[in-house]
Parts: structure tokens; sequence; C-alpha cells
């Protein structure tokens, strides 16, 4: 399974919207249906948008091929789509450079970024597994967060792809998915994954991950990244930041798992990381029924920062991170 491919001229997604209960694919051909995609969390996670971004580069030359104006604004709304996972402003700018070879170079330079991604998540898997088998000892109980499976890469996947490596080893004592909210990419989509590799799993709700831990029935916390900072710090998805915090207190290892494509060694920490903020109603809504009174108001941050500080250690494709060394 790819989550996101180039297929006879366009560019294949699954839909992420439509899971865990209907599985579909969307064939996007324009750079505004690659933009409304990425926006609407159709394809997510930090490195299957910055494949997303790069293939929208390719849509973008063949659109305009002759409108350089548009075109550079094409690559602009690409690039700026979604602010927060430095994997999209990459990915677009990767393939960019291409354009003055023509439109089949920027495709190549796309394709050459997917197939990277997927390189990347393999030695992710064996290296993650490696140090959590050294951490934890034998059967580890782990928690995750959001979604950072296939899903969220092109294949594999950073955390899930270390959950589903200790898996196939024999090596996984048990897993807690974290839902999620507001829009339950640990409830929708990684229990999703899971079952479909065959994984038995617990969903919690966010605010029980701390206890879970205090009450001594997780052995560490693994998640993934949309940055990593110069410092440490770990940009990734709203709720992580208390999961850090619960790992600290309760004294287990808080390990990221993110490709080099996620570490940005120009912000020097999170501090200055644009978060982005998404709509209200995601947050005063429960899937399609309203759930805070008419008139409620939100503040709806898609992400947050856990200080480098929190993190024991974070595993790129090449290399581990041990931010307080
Ligand atoms: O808003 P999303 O669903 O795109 O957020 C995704 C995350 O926060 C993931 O944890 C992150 O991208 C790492 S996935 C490999």
């Amino acid at each position: 399974m790819r989550t996101i491919d180039w297929v006879d001229g366009a560019v294949e997604i699954i839909d992420q919207t439509a899971l865990p209960d209907t599985e579909r694919t969307l064939r996007l051909t324009t750079v505004d249906e690659v933009i409304d995609a990425i926006q609407r969390l159709a394809v997510r996670g930090a490195p299957a948008i910055g494949v997303a971004g790069a293939l929208g580069v390719a849509i973008a030359a063949r659109q305009y091929a002759d409108e350089p104006d548009a075109l550079t604004s094409a690559v602009l709304r690409l690039e700026t789509a979604r602010p927060t996972a430095v994997n999209l402003a990459r990915g677009v700018r990767t393939a960019a450079s291409a354009l003055g070879g023509g439109p089949q170079a920027v495709l190549d330079a796309a394709l050459a970024l997917r197939d990277a991604e997927i390189a990347s998540s393999a030695a992710m898997a064996e290296r993650g597994a490696d140090l959590v088998a050294v951490l934890c000892g034998s059967a580890p109980r782990l928690l995750t967060h959001c979604n950072t499976g296939g899903l969220a890469t092109v294949t594999g996947g950073t955390a899930l792809g270390v959950v589903a490596e200790l898996h196939r080893r024999g090596g996984l004592g048990a897993v807690i998915a974290s839902e999620t909210r507001p829009l339950l990419q640990g409830a929708r989509l990684t229990a999703w994954e899971l079952g479909r590799l065959g994984i038995d799993y617990q969903v919690a709700v966010d605010g029980a991950g701390p206890f879970l831990m205090a009450r001594g029935e997780v052995d560490a916390v693994i998640l993934g990244a949309d940055r990593v900072c110069a410092n440490g710090d770990v940009i990734n998805k709203v709720g992580s930041y208390a999961h850090a915090l619960g790992a600290r207190a309760a004294g287990i290892p808080f390990i990221v798992v993110a490709p080099e494509t996620t570490v940005d060694e120009h912000t020097p920490s999170g501090e200055t990381v644009e978060i982005e903020d998404r709509a209200a109603d995601e947050v005063l809504h429960f899937g399609n029924a309203r759930s805070a009174p008419p008139g409620a108001r939100a503040i709806n941050p898609a992400f947050d920062v856990t200080p480098y500080h929190l993190v024991t250690a974070i595993v790129t494709d090449t290399r581990v991170i041990e931010p307080n060394a």
C-alpha cells in the first residue's frame, strides 16, 4: 500500500478523511486539488505532505508550462498550504529546484523524494526497534500519538514503523493508540493500520496517557514529528507535550522517530515555528454533531512544542540524536 503515488500522469492518494470506514483513492490532477487535499488532511503526516507538495510542483510544471507567473504563484501556494511540517516546504523546494530542466525533470525530482522517503521508513524501523529494545528490554508496552504509519509517509512509517518492526521481531508487548483529538488520527488511522498489520492494540483518550504512564502501564512513548529544531525541540501533533510531561513524571523514555527530511537545522528552537491554527468547528463538533453549546468559541492549535529536555532520543534514518547528551 502506498499512501501517495504518481499514477498515469496524476497524483493518487488514499483519502484519509474517509478512513476507517471507507477505503477510496482520490486522483488529483490540478494544483488546486493537491492543495485542497493537503489542507483537508485527505493526505497528511509530515513525510506524506512533503511528497504531495513535490508531486504538486510536477503537476504545476505541466499545468502552467506556458505561464511563468502562474507557475511561480502555484509553487508558493503549495509551499504554504500548511505551515508547520517542514517537509512540505522542503518537498516543494526540492521539486521546484528542477524547474529549469522542464516538467520531466521536476517529476523525476519528486519521484526521487518519494523513493527516499520509502527508504527512510525502512531505515528508521530497524534503528528505532534496536533502540527500543535497548531502552525498554523485551516486550515493551508502547504508547503512540497521532498517526505515524504508512499513511503518514509513503509506506512503512516513522514511529508506527518501529512498532511494526518490533512486532515482526516478536518483541512487542502492547500498544496504546492515543485517540488524537480533534480529528482522531490515532483512533481512526493508527487503529486501522495496526489492525491491518495484525497487531493487537487499545485506543485511549488523549488525557489518559499520562495517568496510564503513572500507573506503570506504559514502558515508553514513541511518536513522530512535523519538525525537529536544531536544539532538539520537537513539533508534533497537539497532545504530544502532555505525553512528554507524563513520560518524564513516570521516568520512562520519550522517543521521537522522524526522517532527516523533518530535521530543520535552520530553526534554532520551537519558539519561532508557526503552529497551524485550524477551524473552531473541529473542536466544537464530534463527527457531524455539535458537541458544544451554540455560540461557543474554540482555540485549535494543531501542533505543540515538546522542549528538547523532555526528549530521550530522536531516531532518524541515519542517526540517533540525544538532545540532552
Ligand atoms: O495534522 P497531521 O495529521 O498532518 O499531523 C501529523 C502528525 O502530527 C504526525 O505525528 C507527524 O507528521 C509525524 S508522521 C510521520
